[in-house]
């Protein structure tokens, strides 16, 4: 009996032995969340928000670690590498859905949305909804939209003011067609680049000029090899923030709680930091053109912004079997 005492104490003590490092090592969930842009802009500081709140607030269980300036991936390779399980999250622009969720150009129509309260709402609403529906459909699964804001226009050759102003040039845009159309409808030419190749392409004149947000523009210096830039605010940049229905459907129910809780509450904080970085940012580029005397800034007045304007409209519609009209025209009651 003794015996049978002693062995089974050898017995759990060894189990003991084996199974406490067991546990003591578990490693954290690893969450690779990969973006083109600088951490000095809305997308940049929420993606590190995020992981400085998951790292603290989930210690030893998940590690976000976060990769900017398309270090691994652009925008257009990051829904594939996703899907490959190269990483966890990434963030791309609504236009860089393209090829997965062609829906999305909905966000790249120039002049629709008469705020960036109007995106919200087509957001948070039914569109929002059949939207999400497509992610689940492709295997994706949505964390966020992040917003950036509205774009403006540069160019080196002239200023940009209306329509006519643009015929003959060679724009950069990001990889929708709907851009591509708009730009085609000014007469002018629109190259899909990589944003991590923009700075270059300006600079070398391989395309005249571009269009995005003060923050992306400031953030990457594209100001400073720009002569002219309209404050034109004639298209939108917001994200979905996502990751793979597979790799959600792996975590614990509790860590989902508690990551999409810190998620809703970093995307609450994006918004506000989006509205001030782009005006720090605008600021911030006028100050260089003032200073330099190398850049000149428009303002686009009432009337020329209608003209612009009533140049672009036909191109909501252009595509109506990718972005449905019905859309176009909910957007359209919206103030
Ligand atoms: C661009 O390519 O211009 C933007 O989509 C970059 C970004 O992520 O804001």
């Amino acid at each position: 009996m003794k015996r049978y005492l002693m062995a089974g104490l050898v017995f759990c003590l060894c189990g003991l032995i084996m199974i406490t490092p067991a546990v003591a090592k578990k490693k954290p969930i690893k969450i690779r969340f990969s973006h083109v842009v600088a951490d000095n802009t809305p997308k940049g500081w929420a993606a590190k928000e995020f992981a400085r709140r998951v790292n603290e607030e989930l210690a030893g269980q998940v590690e976000v670690q976060v990769f900017p300036n398309a270090q691994l991936y652009g925008d257009n390779q990051a829904i594939e590498a996703l899907s490959a399980g190269f990483i966890e999250m990434a963030a791309p622009a609504t236009a860089k859905y393209v090829g997965s969720i062609p829906q999305l150009q909905l966000f790249d129509m120039p002049f629709l949305f008469p705020s960036i309260n109007a995106t919200y709402k087509v957001i948070d609403g039914a569109i929002g909804q059949e939207i999400s529906d497509l992610f689940t459909k492709r295997g994706l699964k949505q964390l966020a939209y992040w917003d950036n804001g509205f774009k403006h226009f540069s160019s080196s050759k002239c200023p940009l003011l209306a329509p006519a102003d643009f015929k003959g040039q060679k724009f950069r845009i990001q990889s929708s067609d709907i851009l591509e159309a708009q730009m085609k409808q000014l007469g002018a030419t629109g190259l899909k680049l990589p944003f991590a190749e923009v700075y270059n392409a300006l600079e070398q004149g391989v395309v005249d000029g571009q269009e995005n947000t003060a923050s992306n523009i400031y953030s990457k210096k594209f100001h400073e090899v720009q002569k002219h830039l309209t404050v034109s605010n004639h298209g939108y940049i917001g994200y979905v923030v996502v990751t793979t229905e597979r790799f959600w459907n792996s975590l614990p129910q509790d860590i989902q709680t508690r990551l999409e809780r810190i998620m809703k509450e970093v995307t609450l904080a994006e918004r506000k930091m989006a509205m001030e970085m782009n005006m720090g940012d605008l600021a911030r580029i006028r100050e260089y053109a003032e200073k330099s005397k190398r850049l000149q800034i428009y303002e686009l007045e009432d009337q020329q912004k209608a003209k612009m304007k009533q140049a672009l409209e036909p191109v909501h519609k252009m595509m109506p079997e990718v972005v449905p009209v019905r859309w176009v025209d909910e957007i359209y009651q919206m103030k």
